[in-house]
């Protein structure tokens, strides 16, 4: 199957994309950051009286970090309440009972300000909450069609900080709140800008109790937005769109998404390591939550593309973490399957993950990184070796996954640099199964 890269179907003149477009919140880095929380909320216009609600999980609630930050919100003078009841995954009925929880709190306006504190799980739904309490109504109507009505979001709404406690997702900058539909084994993002946190506060302190797998594969995750960022096609092999905002979220690589590529690259593989044997490292944490926000810049802005495409079909079927699933499908499908489109980028991506590439020719070289990428797994020695150790996946669920990935994933599978057949994707989950033995 091919696919279209086109970015609109209505008549246009065919002219090369010129324009890229880079969209933001404010971002905080470093140690001690989460003190500035509420002057983060003081400077995004929260006034004197106002009513927040930070939005966690039981896990961040039990060890202090919800009160810990509640304390700093309260040393500003706001009030503010705790929902510690997100979901790992969250689905449409999670948001929905975050909606109910806010409209029983505070009526149909909702709160003054909103703090999403945890994983990418714990972020999406603070974003969704916020996003269908400031629009009304419920959250399918934003979910993209057929699942849900597609609606757009016309107003971002209250102020929104969110502060991973995770070094992986990007939700903390993406413009996608990713949700699952339980009924249908499937996963739906409500897409829009007006989705995006108005700042993000990354603070390595809230980051040292994640347990060494989830550190791990949080990483890989991470690692998979900087390398299919780097590796995705240009933003001028796109079409121009006649109007701004049929412009896609995910719009190609650039000269600023490579530079973020690059970094992220090298801080993420060169200390992930030291996170994963030591979890109190704090300079290794700090480098880590860098390294996985320049990920997020690069690949959040440029475009993951086959190896997320392929990942969502197995997150669904066998509940997977995201981490990991795109930690087994990274060898065969981005740095394998991808390397044939520009074998001089993927020996650059050897050299940043810290491989011997002397006197090897490109091919050889480009090659290396898959064998590189693999050694750093191993050494971390609490990942999956491979589809089969990930969720028990056999030859027999090869076909279903592969159909899945090119009916469902076309909007990444734009993105890949080369085309992908269903066939292509089939090998790609066969050569995943086992990664090493
Ligand atoms: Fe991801």
């Amino acid at each position: 199957m091919s696919y279209d890269r086109s970015v609109s179907a209505s008549p246009h003149e065919l002219t090369p994309e010129t324009v890229w477009h880079v969209q933001m919140p404010q971002i905080r880095v470093g140690r001690g950051a989460v003190r500035e929380l509420g002057f983060q909320l003081d400077d995004l216009g929260v006034d004197g009286d106002a009513r927040g609600l930070i939005v966690t999980d039981e896990t961040l609630a039990g060890i202090g970090h919800a009160g810990r930050v509640a304390d700093h919100v309260e040393d500003r003078g706001f009030d503010v309440d705790i929902y510690d009841d997100s979901e790992r995954e969250p689905s449409i009925e999670a948001v929905e009972d975050c909606l109910s929880f806010v409209r029983e709190e505070m009526d149909e306006d909702g709160y003054d300000f909103y703090v999403g504190l945890g994983g990418g799980s714990c972020l999406d739904t603070a974003k969704a909450t916020r996003a269908v309490v400031a629009n009304g109504g419920e959250t399918l109507d934003y979910v993209a069609e057929p699942t849900g009505s597609g609606e757009d979001l016309t107003d971002s709404g209250p102020p929104l900080v969110l502060l991973p406690t995770t070094a992986g997702t990007g939700s903390e900058i993406s413009p996608v709140a990713i949700l699952s539909v339980a009924e249908k084994d499937i996963k739906e993002g409500i897409s829009s800008n007006n989705v995006r946190a108005d700042a993000a506060v990354l603070d390595p302190t809230l980051t040292t109790s994640l347990p060494p797998d989830l550190t791990a594969k949080t990483a890989m995750d991470a690692l998979g937005h900087a390398i299919e960022g780097y590796t995705t096609h240009r933003y001028d092999e796109l079409l121009r769109p006649e109007d701004p905002a049929d412009r896609p979220v995910y719009a190609g690589r650039t000269g600023f998404t490579e530079l973020f590529s690059e970094k992220a690259i090298d801080l993420l593989s060169s200390n992930v390591r030291r996170a994963v044997n030591n979890g109190d490292d704090l300079e290794a944490r700090e480098a880590m939550l860098k390294g996985a926000l320049y990920g997020a810049i690069a690949g959040l802005t440029a475009g993951a593309s086959l190896c997320h495409a392929m990942a969502y079909p197995v997150g669904n079927k066998y509940h997977t973490y995201h981490g990991e699933t795109i930690a087994v499908l990274t060898p065969a499908s981005t740095l394998g399957y991808n390397v044939a489109s520009d074998p001089d980028r993927f020996a650059d991506i050897a050299d940043m993950l810290g491989a011997n590439t002397d006197g090897l020719g490109t091919r050889a070289a480009a090659g290396r990184a898959r064998e590189e990428f693999v050694a750093l797994q191993r050494d971390l020695n609490v990942l999956p070796s491979g589809l089969h150790e990930l969720a028990g996946v056999t030859e027999d669920e090869i076909d279903w996954l592969a159909e899945q990935t090119v009916d469902t994933q076309q909007r990444l599978l734009r993105c890949n640099p080369c085309p992908v057949t269903k066939d292509d994707v089939a090998e790609i989950f066969r050569d995943s199964l086992h990664n090493w033995e």
